[in-house]
């Protein structure tokens, strides 16, 4: 049986979950990979901070240089940042190691030159956690839907302002109040800023946008409002309209143009949306052939995103033991323009 390296970059939220999952699945994994994973090493800012005891604490690192070595396999990026992960990611690529990020931000503004150095690498690039958790999203397009010409999505992209909107549509309460927990339970990002004025759902919405129409659609080209401004009072009111508010990712194609923007909106109790609770994502999607589909699943937390990070790892362990040759990712991409939307 192969021994596959992995060096895990973060042990945060998401990089705990994948030594979890990876730990809790062993045997599973093992069987239908023929293939024993290993997390060899693991990044993190501070060696010193109390890990969970079942890890051995030989395998914690604070030095880039000690980690992407020769031994390693594949470099799972679940750190955040911007610059540092991306100079750890590109490097990565240089020494031949498949990646796999949960990095929206960084994909969202730096996915060309990623998928530009994965390629001429011949090293494989996945990041299906890195929009919607444990929504199997990218997979969808990427295969199921890759011969259908897509013409909108839509869809509630951001675990903890639903997570905080529910709240505030069930209790009562103001955002403010809310978002404490939401940090708590691991759905937040490190500074939740990015998920109450909606940058995280841009990102989001970006990297969808850029796979469904072909094109480079980054996080500038969204236009954003988040929740900062919703009150228990509009959500109170909406209540007593039959509605609800959620945070909206939206982006269609017309005419060759895309139209990209992220905002809260009135839902109507009837609509399937409305009724999207707690860290759930919903994405819609409009196809030629299937018409609208609609996926849905937890979109934030530790088991969730590790689910996404380890279904990344499975299928590139399976690529790499069939010798599937590596594609550029954004071979089919062509300019198009991009609407500027009005406030
Ligand atoms: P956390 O803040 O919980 O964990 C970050 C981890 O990375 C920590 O272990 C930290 O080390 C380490 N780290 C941070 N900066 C550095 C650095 N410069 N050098 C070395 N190690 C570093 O974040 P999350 O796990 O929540 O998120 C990680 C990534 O996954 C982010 O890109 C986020 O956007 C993405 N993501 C998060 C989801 C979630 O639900 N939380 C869902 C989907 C994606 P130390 O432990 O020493 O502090
Ligand atoms: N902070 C993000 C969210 C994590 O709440 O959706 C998942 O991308």
């Amino acid at each position: 049986m192969r021994n596959i390296n992995i060096a895990l970059l973060g042990f945060g939220t998401v990089g705990s979950g994948v030594y979890n999952a990876i730990k809790s699945n062993e045997e599973t994994l093992k069987k239908e990979l023929n293939a024993n994973l290993i997390i060899k090493k693991i990044l993190v800012s501070d060696k010193t901070k109390k890990r969970a005891e079942d890890v051995n604490p030989n395998i914690f690192t604070d030095n880039f240089t000690d980690i992407i070595t020769d031994d390693i396999d594949l470099v799972v990026e679940v750190m955040g940042s911007m610059d540092f992960a991306k100079k750890c990611i590109l490097t990565a690529f240089e020494r031949g190691k498949h990646v796999i990020s949960a990095n929206k931000d960084l994909i969202a503004t730096h996915g060309q030159e990623l998928y530009k150095a994965a390629y001429e690498n011949n090293c494989f690039f996945m990041y299906e956690a890195s929009v919607c958790g444990g929504i199997p999203i990218l997979r969808v397009i990427n295969n199921h839907l890759f011969g259908e010409k897509i013409e909108k999505i839509t869809g509630i992209m951001n675990g903890t302002t639903n997570y905080i909107l529910s709240k505030m549509y069930q209790e009562g309460l103001e955002y403010k109040d809310v978002l404490s927990e939401a940090q708590r339970l691991g759905y937040a990002e490190a500074d939740p800023t990015s998920d109450v004025e909606g940058y995280d759902s841009a990102r989001k919405v970006a990297i969808l946008s850029s796979l469904c129409f072909n094109t480079y659609v980054t996080f500038k080209d969204v236009y954003t409002e988040g929740i900062t401004n919703i009150t228990k009072q509009d959500i109170s009111y909406a209540k007593k309209m039959g509605y609800n508010i959620k945070l909206l990712g939206v982006s269609k194609e017309n005419d060759g143009k895309i139209e990209a923007y992220v905002y809260p909106a009135f839902i109507p109790n009837t609509c399937q949306i409305s009724n999207v609770k707690d860290a759930y994502n919903a994405v819609y999607l409009k196809s030629n052939l299937l018409g609208e589909s609609m996926y849905y699943a937890k979109g934030a937390g530790s088991l969730p995103t590790a689910s996404a990070v380890l279904s990344d790892i499975v299928n590139i362990v399976k690529n790499m033991s069939l010798n599937l040759p590596v594609e550029r990712l954004d071979r089919n991409f062509e300019k198009k323009e991009i609407l500027s939307i009005d406030e």
